[in-house]
């Protein structure tokens, strides 16, 4: 598994045994089963529209949809479960060394992966204002964010991705073509922060995402850069799905040249 971007993209399409001519009947959407999986890795500040966009990308084109900051919500809930003070460094990293997940992919409008805690995924339970206090103190412990890349790279195992977070494409998947970076106009995000029906201070988080340690939240080399502020999610989730088509596309006639 791990060595699965090690190879150039050229080799990556010989490996997958398409012959030259198959290659060139290629329709852009059809590339979609090259192997490796592709892995579309999209950061971003908070409300940014990450998720939304997100979504849209992986039902487009009929890839996994993984949101990461749920999994960091997830030990962030499971530490206020088990009463583990979410400053202290070492119990979280303890907590995280000791409990019982399961990652699965499930069906829907489209396929997304959850992260399982003793067979139950806190759906309601990670988005409530506590767990999102708690969960930038969680996110800045290394050892849960090792923890996290691990599990994270495991999901290659459910095919294509598109993954969402705050370091996919600088940590998680550096390897990956296909790096985007979201962002708006802090004006903007609160807004939608707020029609969602939560009020936060993004200015602040977002500080706290760029200013740790620990894989910090930053623009990741070679990342297209989307500043969505006045589009709507069909219009940057288009940009998105145009660039990775585009690139497909150029890599399949590439591998097709050296067949
Ligand atoms: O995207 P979100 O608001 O659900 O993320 C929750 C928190 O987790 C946020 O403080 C950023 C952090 N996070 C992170 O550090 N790295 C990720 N890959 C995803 C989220």
């Amino acid at each position: 598994m791990k060595n699965v971007f090690r190879f150039s993209s050229c080799q990556a399409v010989k490996r997958s045994r398409h012959s030259r001519a198959a290659l060139e009947n290629l329709k852009p959407d059809n590339l979609t089963t090259l192997k490796p999986p592709i892995v579309i890795a999209i950061d971003g500040t908070s409300a940014s529209g990450k998720s939304t966009n997100a979504r849209l990308v992986a039902k487009a084109l009929g890839y996994v949809y993984v949101d990461t900051g749920a999994m960091y919500r997830t030990l962030a809930w499971h530490c206020l479960q088990k009463r583990v003070d979410v400053n202290d460094a070492k119990a979280v990293a303890a907590a995280c060394r000791a409990w019982k997940t399961k990652l699965v992919c499930v069906d829907g409008e489209f396929r997304q992966t959850r992260l399982l805690v003793n067979s139950y995924y806190p759906d309601k339970e990670i988005r409530t204002a506590e767990t999102s206090a708690a969960v930038p103190h969680v996110a800045a412990v290394p050892k849960v964010r090792d923890w996290m890349k691990k599990k994270q790279r495991e999901c290659l195992q459910f095919g294509n991705l598109v993954m969402e977070g705050r370091d996919i494409g600088s940590n998680v998947f550096p390897e990956t073509d296909f790096k985007f970076y979201m962002d708006a106009a802090l004006a903007e995000r609160t807004k939608r922060r707020a029609a969602d029906g939560v009020r936060e201070d993004l200015a602040k988080r977002d500080q706290r995402d760029s200013q740790r340690a620990a894989a910090p939240l930053m623009v990741p080399l070679g990342a297209t850069v989307i500043n969505n502020s006045g589009q709507t999610p069909a219009q940057s989730s288009g940009l998105i799905i145009a660039e990775v088509r585009r690139k497909l596309a150029a890599r399949a006639k590439a591998a097709a040249r050296h067949g």
